[in-house]
């Protein structure tokens, strides 16, 4: 009933969510980065993770603190950050039925501080044999199908909850990379201002990310979608609510959706010439949960004059693409550090 050597596995620590794959089966776990803790004069203990800390974001009882301990990509808090590995290598490996700990391969966003790496490797470390670090970029380059190891050049852009990675890569290298500390989460609070200024109207987080994901977009094409939004009144104090449209919307994200797309602009500038002829060829591959907002591809591919296509499964890119490494190390051996 149990092998004896772990299965490798591959971990996205995200902003917004932590995935796990294992080499040979795909992806084990899939889980909000979030921790519900409960607190007792000094001390803490856990009481829910992942989606189900998630449902308890902006509705907890007195003593009950729901936290995101990965910001911009790197562990911000360091003890709840550990705490939640543990619980999600566990939840991963009660799965694959091993007595042995795991190699693992960790995706990071470039331009980590060594600091930063040794949080993440400290917070594995117990858990696993061996840890192994991968630029995310790649990791999703990789998880997109991406010639990386080819002498093309490939444009890869990751928008993920505290991020936006853009990098262009050829030959297992990054030629080019820009980190933006703008993702989803910045549009989110884009809309709680907007309501609040606009509509005098208080939401949450929850709330604003789902007013994202429903009528949210990055293109006119959109305009017309609508919504009803409930919040409290600022002016009463009162429960209201109000029909919210996507031109709204899509005007309060537009300073996050304007960055992203001058991020890109700028990549192709600093790219030498026929690098930026392979990328006009080949086109932008987008990646990350921020891919899916509606008609950002459209809209890229409008202002930069290059095709745009979106990932099969963006957010799942970057640990499928880590984890295609650890399938084939051979080819990939160089990439990882
Ligand atoms: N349909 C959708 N439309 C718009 N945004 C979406 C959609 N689905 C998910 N998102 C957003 O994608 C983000 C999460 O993406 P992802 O899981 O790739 O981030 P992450 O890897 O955890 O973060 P980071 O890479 O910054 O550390 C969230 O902001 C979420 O609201
Ligand atoms: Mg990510």
């Amino acid at each position: 009933m149990f092998r004896l050597f772990a299965r490798d596995l591959a971990i996205d620590l995200g902003t917004a969510n932590t995935l796990m794959y294992e080499k040979g089966s795909g992806i084990v776990l899939n889980e909000p980065s979030i921790v519900a803790l409960k607190f007792d004069g000094q001390r803490k203990q856990a009481v829910a993770f992942g989606s189900e800390a998630k449902m308890m974001l902006g509705r907890t009882p007195e003593g009950v603190k729901v936290i995101r301990p990965v910001r911009t990509g790197v562990i911000a808090d360091f003890e709840v950050a550990s705490l939640m590995l543990k619980q999600f290598l566990m939840l991963a490996r009660q799965k694959s039925r091993s007595l042995f700990r795991p190699q693992v391969i960790v995706g990071v966003p470039s331009g980590i501080t060594e600091v930063e790496k040794r949080a993440i490797r400290d917070a594995i470390e117990g858990e696993a044999r061996d840890v192994k670090l991968i630029d995310e970029a790649m990791a999703a380059a990789i998880g997109c199908n991406l010639p990386v190891t080819e002498a093309v050049a490939s444009l890869i852009v990751d928008i993920g909850g505290g991020t936006t990675d853009i990098a262009v890569i050829s030959l297992k290298d990054v030629v080019h990379s820009v980190s933006l500390r703008q993702g989803g989460d910045a549009m989110d609070e884009a809309i709680i201002n907007h309501m609040r200024r606009r509509h005098h109207l208080l939401i949450g987080e929850s709330t604003a990310e789902l007013i994202k994901k429903t009528i949210g977009s990055a293109h006119p094409d959109y305009d017309k979608q609508e919504m009803e939004v409930r919040g409290r009144s600022l002016t009463s104090g009162a429960p209201g609510s109000l029909l919210v449209a996507g031109a709204e919307v899509r005007e309060a994200i537009s300073e996050v959706v304007n960055a992203i797309i001058t991020g890109i602009r700028h990549a192709l500038e600093n790219t030498p010439p026929e690098l930026s002829g392979d990328i006009m060829t080949s086109g932008i591959a987008l990646a990350g949960g921020g891919a899916l907002l509606k008609g950002l591809d459209k809209r890229i591919s409008e202002e930069l004059r290059v095709a745009v296509t979106v990932a099969e499964d963006p957010l799942a890119a970057v640990v499928k693409g880590a984890g295609m490494c650890l399938d084939n190390t051979e080819l990939y051996k160089d990439i990882w550090f």
